[in-house]
């Protein structure tokens, strides 16, 4: 299962071509990687940098954003959209204050169970804070898996989504999981776009099912009807 092929070659182009520079990267906490996770749920790195930087600095812990106003956390997020992200990052706080001594708990259900964390945000949290083991599924991942496995179904359908958490989980390396999860999301921001991939440059170009039968353009499957 781990250490297979997909999370070597993948961490090795990360360790040359991943970034490493990001805000929240350092220093790296819970909190701080929780609150990149909802600012990059609907927003790109570029954009969401410098609002990043600010709310930091308002508001550097999970207790200071417990205590904000409302008005306070929507003037800070004022400009990022999607405002319901905003909502449920601060009434998160508040439950985390009253239920797990003002941290992040390090629980996948608990983490999912907090208002704008769904499982892939909650695993992308729990790897990145702590190197727990646990694999993503963004869109970003459902297209790389897609492809590097040929699948050929639509990655909306339950029963292909089903199957992609499951080829993400037998991928899963043994050590490194902080920065495994970061080298997903950069390939599949800078090398597996979806609609000019780099495959020539790809640390997984030569076990690649869709590069292997030219399939690259026709996966992943688009949604139906
Ligand atoms: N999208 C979601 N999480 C991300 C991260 N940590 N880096 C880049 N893009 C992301
Ligand atoms: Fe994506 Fe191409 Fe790499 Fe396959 S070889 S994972 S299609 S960039």
């Amino acid at each position: 299962s781990g250490d297979d092929a997909f999370a070597s070659r993948l961490l090795a182009w990360f360790d040359i071509s991943g970034r490493h520079d990001l805000p929240w990267q350092h220093p790296r906490s819970p909190y701080r990687v929780w609150l990149s996770e909802i600012m990059l749920q609907q927003t790109q790195v570029k954009t969401a940098a410098p609002y990043f930087e600010r709310f930091v600095a308002a508001l550097p812990d999970v207790p200071a954003l417990a205590a904000a106003s409302l008005d306070t956390v929507l003037g800070l997020w004022s400009g990022l959209g999607y405002y319901a992200r905003a909502r449920n990052l601060h009434a998160a706080a508040k439950f985390c204050v009253e239920h797990h001594g003002g941290d992040l708990p390090r629980d996948l259900d608990a983490l999912t169970a907090l208002p704008g964390i769904g499982r892939s945000t909650a695993a992308a949290i729990a790897s990145q804070a702590w190197g727990d083991r646990h694999a993503i599924l963004d869109g970003n991942v459902k297209r790389v898996l897609s492809r590097y496995h040929g699948i050929d179904g639509y990655p909306g359908l339950p029963a292909v989504e089903r199957q992609l958490w499951t080829l993400a989980e037998s991928h899963l390396p043994h050590a490194r999981m902080t920065d495994y999860t970061q080298a997903q999301m950069d390939l599949g921001a800078t090398l597996c776009t979806r609609a000019d991939p780099s495959c020539i440059l790809c640390p997984l170009q030569h076990d690649c099912v869709a590069r292997i039968e030219g399939r690259v353009a026709e996966l992943p499957v688009p949604k139906p009807g």
